[in-house]
């Protein structure tokens, strides 16, 4: 074959037997449930591009990130303009609250968004170059009984997809000030070990220190293991909003486990910061994560205000859910399969899906089959509940058999009736 999937990309396909989580019944049962349960917390759906100037994400995302740095998808469009498809959502939502001066219509906006996002990254089980993301953005919340509501939307999703083990680790990475007295800190016990730093460590030494925490690299986390906690480093007001982030949290029986090495890799954060894991996925095993960025808003050019939110990784939670062998719903198949044999039976069977159809009953005409017995087999496959069959005989008396594929009984039912008869199966 000439064309092929490019690097880090998936289909989504009806029917995937070697890869369940790629099959679109799945997509759709977790968008439905993620969708239904942003709404009864009060988020509303926002939809922005999938491109943006690539300036919003060097701004919000930051410079020196590597999603910035390394893995953007960044193009010249005919006028030369730089372009971006989105790593991300939070910056793209913060973009159009600004543009639609959404700020002067409410004091706080909850949002939520659906859709890919993408990042050059090296594709491994669990990361792609196109993947989804669910994200909510809680915009104007300075409370931080806000960081909770939404850590706690974030479990209840979980909860109701069936996932069992999911673990919440919170830290703050402060305000400024708590990061500029804990930056010093850090610098302060790597120096001495700089020289045995991986090289990428030694690269965000002076840029970026708090991502070393990050690292992945043996070495650096046996350097780690003695370095100052920036929980020591938390000024007043921080230590206070995190306290009190915790406080919530308890009180509403969410669980959590403090993790004082979760900094984040983009740049907007500030004070709660928090990465939900599961136990049942590999390497690449956060499939949601978030935090507070009270001072992206004003970055960007717009009003000092706060915000809180997360995004939730839709490949990896549908690869957990079914490695933990959660019950995931079957695609249904339709209420009606017509099975006419010949052309004249044909075009009667494309009557009565039409009568069907416009009773909001599912209904598929087969109009290739020649043999009763593909058409059956055919029938079977797609999961149909009834397989009505007209022959000539049943032409003639304007009849069909309709043939309950479950329970193999059969029940000559004339034309007009036949979508009064499949009501009755409506609900079942
Ligand atoms: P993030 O940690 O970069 O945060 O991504 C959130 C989630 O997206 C990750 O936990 C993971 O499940 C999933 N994810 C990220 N990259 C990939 C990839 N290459 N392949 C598959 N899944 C991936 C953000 O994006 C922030 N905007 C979250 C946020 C919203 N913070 C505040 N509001």
């Amino acid at each position: 074959m000439d064309y092929q999937l490019p690097k880090g990309t998936f289909d989504i396909l009806p029917a995937f037997e070697k890869e369940p989580w790629q099959r679109s019944a799945v997509w759709q049962f977790l968008e439905e449930v993620l969708r239904n349960t942003a709404q009864d917390f009060g988020f509303r759906e926002i939809r922005t591009p999938i491109y943006e100037r690539s300036e919003l994400f060097q701004r919000s995302v930051g410079e020196t990130s590597d999603i910035v740095t390394k893995e953007m998808f960044t193009f010249l469009d005919r006028g030369g303009r730089s372009l971006s498809l989105r790593p991300e959502g939070t910056a793209s939502v913060i973009r159009a609250f600004l543009e639609h001066n959404l700020s002067q219509k409410a004091h706080v906006h909850k949002f939520f968004y659906c859709g890919p996002m993408f990042r050059y990254e090296r594709p491994q089980s669990g990361r792609y170059r196109q993947f989804h993301q669910f994200g909510v953005e809680a915009i104007g919340a300075k409370d931080p009984a806000q960081d909770a509501e939404v850590i706690d939307l974030l479990c209840e999703i979980y909860r109701r997809l069936g996932l069992p083990k999911i673990i919440v680790q919170l830290n703050s990475v402060g305000d400024a000030e708590s990061r500029q007295n804990f930056r010093e800190a850090l610098q302060n016990h790597l120096r001495p070990h700089f020289s045995v730093l991986s090289p990428e460590s030694q690269l965000r030494f002076e840029k970026n220190p708090l991502r070393i925490l990050d690292s992945k690299d043996p070495k650096d986390i046996e350097l780690l293991a003695h370095a100052p906690s920036i929980q020591n480093f938390l000024s007043p007001a921080s230590r206070e909003h995190f306290d009190a982030v915790c406080r919530y949290l308890t009180q509403n029986d969410i669980t959590y486990e403090l993790n004082d090495k979760i900094v984040r890799g983009l740049d907007y954060y500030t004070n709660t910061v928090f990465e939900v894991t599961s136990s049942a996925l590999g390497a690449q095993n956060a499939i949601g994560a978030g935090g507070r960025f009270d001072g992206l808003i004003s970055s960007l050019g717009g009003p000092n205000l706060p915000a809180v939110g997360f995004a939730l990784g839709m490949e990896r939670a549908l690869q957990t859910l079914l490695a933990s062998q959660a019950v995931i719903p079957e695609e249904t198949g339709p209420l009606l399969y017509l099975l006419p044999l010949g052309e004249e039976a044909r075009s009667a069977c494309f009557r009565v899906a039409t009568a069907c159809r416009r009773q909001k009953i599912s209904a598929e005409v087969d109009f290739y089959s020649k043999k009763i017995q593909t058409g059956l087999q055919q029938a079977i496959r797609l999961k149909a509940t009834l397989c009505a069959v007209v022959g000539s005989e049943e032409l003639l008396k304007k009849t069909a058999q309709i043939k309950h594929l479950e329970n193999h009984t059969q029940e000559e039912v004339p034309f007009e009736e036949i979508s009064t008869y499949c009501k009755r199966f409506l609900s079942v």
